[in-house]
């Protein structure tokens, strides 16, 4: 027996794009149907990063008291580059007027599940989509199976992949699963979850001659940190006195507040953009579409930027018969995905060591840094892309 489920618009994942889309397309009247492979504790719980951009905040404001980005997140108005051990604050509202929120994607999909539940949105969680059918028709299908075995066919008039890094979806805009535009790094983070108090007011991103650490924060007294590690570091080999001696090396001028870890994980980078956005009637966005390594805080941004366009260009399509936006779709996104693109390379590539650089590389890299921190048009650059370019308006 096939379970046949009948939408406007099936949505695959229910991360932040996915999520998010439901809620603006819900907003214009436009009813969809949201899947995820996972359990509901189980997207609530993934530790993931941790800063919205301020359109970023403005956008879940739509989501009334479900979004406690304001109330439970912090606003920040700065980070520090630490440079060989100086610091260097980056004071985002006097020179772009703008901030960004401290407040953990976790927290972000917790408001948006409530916000779809209690609008009585259509979520269903344990869906496995296996591919889609008949895209370039106007009757595009998801088709799955449920937790049980259970096949599930989704029919609706738009299809939207929003099922991350992994996306089962791209292939169907892309013709293979991996077709991109692809960097990968020699480096990842080694991240970890500490009991503590903050070890400072605002986020460090120091660069060491032993590498790169970012002192971030989660709440009064959970703190996240980060610190360069090769890609093959496997998280047991280091004891938590060795984890704080990494840590503690690659901040010099601050002593770390150290309390118990509770969790470590290590993150591998890569720059991704799909060769294609949109296929017919099936789009891709956020990490389906393209990933950037963590050290510009984008990955959560971009998706909504992707969201926003996507939500008009369907909007036009479905209530007014208008292809012209869908159209635009990916040309329009493309343009914001490679600036955030460039920002996060560059951000990620001015701050750690990579493991073959010449001392010239090094001696350039410090030169790059001083170009910035000692400058306020270099000030300036990197606050307006940390807090973010002005979303698309109306
Ligand atoms: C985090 O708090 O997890 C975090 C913050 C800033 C980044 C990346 C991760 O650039």
């Amino acid at each position: 027996m096939t379970l046949t489920v009948r939408t406007r618009v099936a949505i695959v994942g229910a991360g932040p794009a996915g999520l998010l889309l439901s809620h603006l397309l819900a907003e214009a009247g436009i009813e969809s149907v949201v899947v995820d492979s996972r359990t509901r504790e189980e997207i609530e719980s993934t530790i993931r990063a941790g800063i919205l951009e301020q359109g970023t905040v403005e956008i879940l404001d739509s989501l009334g008291d479900h979004s406690r980005a304001r109330s439970l997140g912090h606003r920040h108005d700065g980070i520090e580059l630490r440079v060989d051990g100086e610091g260097h604050r980056i004071d985002f509202p006097s020179l772009v007027g703008r901030s960004v929120w401290l407040y953990p994607q976790h927290e972000v999909l917790t408001d948006l599940i409530a916000a779809r539940l209690a609008g009585g949105q259509d979520l269903r969680f344990g869906i496995v989509a296996e591919r889609i059918d008949d895209a370039e028709t106007d009757r595009p299908r998801v088709v799955g199976v449920d937790a049980d075995g259970q096949p599930v066919v989704i029919d609706a008039e738009f299809v939207v992949g929003a099922d991350g890094s992994r996306s089962v979806v791209r292939s169907t805009v892309t013709g293979s699963r991996f077709g991109g535009h692809l960097r990968e790094y020699p480096f990842a983070w080694f991240g970890i979850l500490t009991e503590a108090p903050p070890s400072a007011d605002e986020l460090i991103y120091s660069n060491s001659p032993d590498g790169f650490a970012l002192i971030s924060q989660r709440s009064a007294t959970v703190q996240r940190m980060y610190f360069q590690c090769d890609p093959e570091t496997d998280t047991a080999a280091y004891s938590e006195a060795q984890l704080w001696d990494e840590l503690q090396k690659r901040v010099p001028g601050t002593t770390l507040e150290e309390g118990p870890i509770f969790q470590r994980d290590v993150l591998r980078f890569r720059s991704f953009v799909a060769h294609e956005l949109r296929r017919g009637r099936v789009a891709i966005v956020g990490d389906a579409a393209h990933t950037v390594p963590p050290t510009g805080a984008k990955g959560m941004n971009l998706a909504v930027a992707d969201v926003i366009l996507l939500d008009r260009a369907i909007r036009s399509l479905l209530l007014q018969g208008d292809e012209r936006r869908i159209d635009e779709f990916a040309d329009a996104a493309r343009r914001r995905i490679w600036k955030a693109q460039h920002f996060s390379w560059w951000m990620t590539s001015m701050l750690h060591a990579s493991p073959d650089a010449s001392d010239f590389d090094r001696l350039r890299q410090r030169g790059e840094l001083r170009s910035i921190v000692e400058s306020e048009a270099g000030r300036t650059y990197l606050a307006e892309a940390y807090t973010g370019w002005p979303f698309a308006t109306a």
